[in-house]
Formats: C-alpha cells, sequence, structure tokens
C-alpha cells in the first residue's frame, strides 16, 4: 500500500529551535514528525496537512481544488479559520484542531495585554531601556484595572478563562456578549469568587446586544472565532459605538477587526489603546498599520505582539499531543476524534463556535 504523504506547515525557529529542543511547533523540531515539504509543490499530493494559526499555510479554496488527496486539515493549536471551511464541506475533508491545548495561554496573554495597556506600561518601558525619567508623560495617561467594566466578545473557553482570571483585580462589571448562556454553575463560580474577593456577588452578566455592551465597557475584548458573521466586525461604525478612551484587546483573529478603522481610533485618541497578537494577514507585512499606531496623548497604546500568545512551551506540548492523536485515529482508520476537536467533518459543520450550528447553542462546554 502507498504511503499517504502528510504535509505539515509551520514556522522557522532560526537560532531558537536549537536552543530549545521543546520549541516543537517551529520547522526546525516538526513537532516531532520529520517531515520537509513546500506547500504549492506538495500539497497537490498531499492526504493531510498539518498547521499551526502562528505563521498558517492559507489553506484556500483554490489550493483545495488543486489538492485532489486532501482528506484532513489539522491545526497544531486552536482556530482553523486559515482553511476554507465551505471548501473543505464540499469536498468532505475533515478539519480538526486541538480544542482546548493553549487557551490558558491565551487567556494570560489578554490580561497581561490589558494590564500593558491600562498601566501605560510601553511608554514607561522606553524609557527604562532608551533612558528617561518623566514620570508624568507616562502617569498622566495610567489607570488601574480596578472598577473598570470589561467586557468580552466572545465568551467560550478563552473568554471565559479571561474572565475568571480578572476577578481579583475587582472590576466593577465583567460583561459577556455571545449566542449562548453560560452555563449556571461557570456564572455561579465566578460570583462566589468575586464574593470573596471584592464582597460583589453579581459581577458577571450576559448582554444580549453588542453596541450596548461597547458603550458600557472601558475595556473590550475578542475571543469568538473569525467566520463570516465575525469577519471585519471591529469597523469604525462599530468602534464608534465604543466608550471614548477605551482600550481593545484581541487575541481571536486579525481579520475580526479592520485593521486601518482601529489604528485610525488609537491615532486619534478614540481608543486609548489596542493591543494582541493576531494580524489580518500572517506574517504580518513591514508596513502593516498595527506597527505604528499610537495613542497621541502619552505615545502609549500599542501593545501588539506577533501571533504568540498560544504558543507557549506548555501550549506547544499540549497540541503536539492532540496532533498525534488525532494522526492516530486518522491511520487507524477508527477517526474517533475528539468531538470538541471537529470543526467540520462528512460535509458539515459539527462545532458550534464558527456560527454556523444553531443545534449546539444551547450546549456550550467551556472545560
Ligand atoms: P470556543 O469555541 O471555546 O469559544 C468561542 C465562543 O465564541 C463560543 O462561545 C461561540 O459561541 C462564540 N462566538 C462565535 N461567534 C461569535 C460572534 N460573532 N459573537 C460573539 N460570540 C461568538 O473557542 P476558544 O477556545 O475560546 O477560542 C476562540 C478563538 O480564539 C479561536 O477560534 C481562535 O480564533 C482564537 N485563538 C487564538 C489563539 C492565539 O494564539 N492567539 C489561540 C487559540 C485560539
Amino acid at each position: 500500500m502507498a504511503k499517504p504523504k502528510c504535509l505539515l506547515v509551520l514556522y522557522k525557529g532560526h537560532e531558537h529551535a536549537k536552543q530549545e529542543s521543546r520549541l516543537v511547533g517551529c520547522l526546525e523540531n516538526e513537532l516531532g514528525l520529520q517531515p520537509n515539504s513546500t506547500v504549492d509543490k506538495e500539497l497537490e499530493e498531499a492526504e493531510i496537512v498539518i498547521t499551526t494559526p502562528f505563521f498558517p499555510a492559507y489553506i484556500t479554496r483554490e489550493r483545495i481544488a488543486k489538492a485532489k488527496n486532501l482528506k484532513i486539515c489539522i491545526t497544531a493549536g486552536v482556530g482553523s479559520d486559515h482553511v476554507d471551511l465551505n471548501a473543505a464541506n464540499e469536498r468532505k475533508i475533515t478539519v480538526v484542531e486541538v480544542t482546548g491545548s493553549n487557551v490558558v495561554s491565551v487567556a494570560e496573554h489578554v490580561v497581561m495585554t490589558m494590564l500593558v495597556l491600562v498601566r501605560n506600561f510601553v511608554p514607561a518601558h522606553e524609557q527604562a531601556v532608551k533612558g528617561g525619567w518623566d514620570i508624568a508623560g507616562v502617569a498622566k495617561d495610567t489607570y488601574d484595572l480596578e472598577d473598570k467594566v470589561v467586557a468580552t466578545v466572545g465568551c467560550g473557553r478563552i473568554g471565559y478563562r479571561v474572565l475568571e482570571r480578572l476577578v481579583p483585580f475587582n472590576p466593577k462589571k465583567l460583561l459577556y456578549y455571545d449566542y449562548q448562556d453560560l452555563p449556571k454553575q461557570a456564572v455561579d463560580k465566578i460570583n462566589q469568587v468575586s464574593k470573596i474577593y471584592n464582597d460583589n456577588d453579581d459581577i458577571i452578566e450576559r448582554v444580549e446586544d453588542l453596541k450596548t455592551m461597547l458603550s458600557k465597557a472601558d475595556v473590550v475584548t475578542i475571543n469568538c472565532p473569525l467566520h463570516e458573521s465575525s469577519r471585519g466586525l471591529f469597523n469604525k461604525e462599530l468602534i464608534s459605538h465604543m466608550k471614548d478612551g477605551a482600550w481593545l484587546v484581541n487575541t481571536a483573529r486579525g481579520a475580526i477587526c479592520v485593521d486601518k478603522d482601529v489604528a485610525e481610533a488609537v491615532n486619534s485618541g478614540k481608543l486609548k489603546g489596542y493591543g494582541g497578537d493576531v494580524w489580518p494577514v500572517q506574517p504580518a507585512p513591514d508596513d502593516a498599520p498595527w506597527r505604528s499606531f499610537q495613542n497621541p496623548f502619552s505615545k502609549g497604546g500599542n501593545a501588539m505582539t506577533p501571533h504568540v500568545s498560544g504558543t507557549s512551551l506548555d501550549a506547544q506540548t499540549r497540541y503536539a499531543k492532540g496532533v498525534e492523536n488525532i494522526l492516530k485515529s486518522f491511520f487507524e482508520k477508527t477517526n474517533d476524534y475528539r468531538p470538541e476537536d471537529i470543526i467540520v467533518i462528512n460535509g458539515d459543520y459539527s462545532t458550534k463556535a464558527y456560527g454556523r450550528n444553531p443545534k449546539f447553542w444551547s450546549k456550550i462546554r467551556i472545560v
């Protein structure tokens, strides 16, 4: 029997790959799987494509059309929007990811980014390393997270974990906007912990209307997948409904925001800052608008990084193991993937999260 061809797409590790063998998400260390290929040349024959979202191979409709043997796309991580899911369904290609593998990693990055923005860390750090001691220049735009209203768009595994981690900061309110209610025990847990820390046991609230939520929030975080109804969601019009001087954090997907509109909102002072690690196209070009925007008042407000939040070494161990399990199911033809890992299968959406399958909306799973 001919061996199936497997195409694995990763980011370059350069010298870092030699320094740290647990950096398995990079090209040199190959998730421990050892293929060696380039996308368009190899995709024509490949049965399996494995790619990380951090340095994705975009599996477009055109590429799917050429990939005659393709049966399964595996995301080493979470978020499979780099695959044209409708085209995959038409060809009955399975798309699976390692759900949950990096949700803690991202939630930590979100909380960090909120603090970087609200505490006006970047200009302070620049003074520290470049020389300077202008306390007022930083302090005039530095705040506490305490007593702020924080809101998440999408409250699944990551969104919920962000809210959980914020409770000890004693925010005024934690709001969420999602198609689906959080399970009662998840709401109770946050309220109970809040009662212990802050004597406030009514802290979390679902808001049915996105614009209403945005008009109330000091800090907004985006934690929903990229799909037809979230692409370009944060444009000039929606941003106009946010509070003046709010902060926006997006580690979900860059294309959920219109990059020029976000940059303009910070450059004009409408937003105090924007931060995250995801970009509309990755790797981001050198002249991408998000590399250079700045809040005009204190020269802060830019908390961008390359796409690193979900690829801590701890996360890499988890998603490498998840990929191994998926490959095992595929090669042994059991196809017994974890249900929560399946995005599309047998020509249909299996997930609730891409806005496609209302029958799942009442069954949010966050653990
Ligand atoms: P999840 O499936 O647990 O939660 C997503 C939630 O978003 C669901 O509750 C869903 O109902 C909701 N949702 C979908 N469309 C929405 C919309 N238009 N408005 C409001 N809510 C909506 O997914 P999880 O694990 O929390 O991940 C969320 C996203 O974060 C992923 O799809 C991925 O794009 C991104 N991500 C980014 C990473 C990074 O390294 N920066 C790593 C992992 C995930």
